[in-house]
């Protein structure tokens, strides 16, 4: 096995997330402005093929989990071949999807049979009114029928994500945990993070401290939970509750020192981190007909170059990068 993976701070990097489309059926408004974003035209976008070339190299040289995200992925026409290609790679262990569910109630079951093992599905509201407010679209129920149908389709847990901004859903934290009294549920509370055209502020921030509390205040039993050290989310549980209640603290308490994650972008862009503005393409040396060698070193190189940490949350909102819906989180 070859050290391509592991940084210069010995982080092995095992999970990959890919990208699969810039496209999206919402416009949140964490993740696009207004005027939503440029699309990189489609002969740019990687195909199928590149997808599972580059994915098979990351696989043979030690990733075992692999997201996909986007934009949203489910918008993607063959999503379901690349789910079944994937989980084909012989050394995965995990292939999971972020998904917004508007999509999931038709494509779930056909999704599952093709490998996907494990799904996220973003939601930040209960109040169907403030879930058109948020992503400029309708949809909630959709999106809340998709929670269920993944339960009753057997994933376990289903994780709910839930970005929480001050003065938007900060009222609806307990709500949301309620969720998870009698359902598989593993609700995980997000800090609001900077990216590219999300007016992001310091004042629409909820910290992980005060989240803490409210939840604590109404659920006194709260307990911190194991997680594993690459985890992003510090998990909790409740006395009775079926589910658990996390919170993914990439601000007030960033977990880098644990970082497994490497992203692929849909344009074939090679990111070593979610903050890091530099990104190397993959895409032009494999279009150029570069041989698995010849891309391995480019990643490594890459790889070698990632910072301890982020630069932390000031800093990162001063800093270009791309807009979330690029990134895919
Ligand atoms: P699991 O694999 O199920 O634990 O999910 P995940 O947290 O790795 O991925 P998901 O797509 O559900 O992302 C949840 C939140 O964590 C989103 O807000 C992501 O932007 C954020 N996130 C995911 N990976 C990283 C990371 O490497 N660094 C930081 N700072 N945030 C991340
Ligand atoms: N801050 C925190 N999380 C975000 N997500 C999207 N934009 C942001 C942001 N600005 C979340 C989505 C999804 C995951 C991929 O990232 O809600 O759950
Ligand atoms: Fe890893 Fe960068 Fe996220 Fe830190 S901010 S956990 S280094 S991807």
């Amino acid at each position: 096995v070859s050290d391509m993976l592991v940084d210069s701070f010995g982080r092995l990097h095992t999970y990959l997330r890919i990208s699969v489309t810039e496209r999206c059926n919402l416009r949140c408004q964490y993740c696009m402005p207004a005027e939503g974003v440029e699309l990189t035209p489609s002969p740019q976008i990687l195909t199928k093929t590149e997808i599972l070339r580059l994915a098979n190299l990351f696989v043979s040289s030690g990733v075992t989990k692999i997201r996909l995200t986007g934009g949203e992925p489910t918008v993607r026409k063959d999503i379901e071949d690349i789910c079944l290609e994937l989980s084909n790679l012989k050394g995965l262990r995990t292939l999971s999807m972020t998904t917004n569910g508007i999509a999931l109630t038709r494509k779930l079951p056909r999704l599952k049979d093709c490998g996907l093992t494990s799904l996220n599905i973003s939601v930040d509201t209960l109040v169907p009114a403030k879930f058109e407010f948020m992503t400029r679209r309708r949809g909630h129920e959709k999106v809340m029928n998709s929670i269920n149908a993944a339960i009753d389709l057997g994933f376990n847990p289903v994780k709910v994500n839930c970005v929480v901004m001050r003065g938007f859903n900060d009222d609806e934290i307990c709500d949301f945990v309620e969720l998870t009294r009698d359902k598989p549920i593993d609700i995980r509370f997000i800090e609001f993070m900077p990216f590219d055209g999300n007016v992001w502020n310091v004042k629409k921030l909820v910290p992980y401290s005060e989240m803490l509390d409210t939840v604590m205040k109404q659920f006194p039993s709260l307990k911190r939970d194991q997680d594993h050290p690459t985890d992003t989310a510090k998990n909790f549980t409740i006395d009775g509750h079926e589910g658990r209640v996390s919170f993914i603290t990439s601000m007030t308490e960033h977990f880098c020192a644990g970082c497994n994650r490497l992203r692929l972008l849909a344009d074939g862009n090679f990111k070593v981190c979610l903050f890091g503005p530099s990104e190397v393409s993959l895409r032009d040396p494999l279009r150029c007909g570069a041989e698995d060698h010849e891309l391995r070193e480019i990643i490594g190189a890459a790889v070698k170059k990632k910072k301890a940490s982020h630069a932390g949350m000031f800093d990162i909102a001063k800093t270009a990068n791309r807009p979330m819906i690029h990134i895919g989180g």
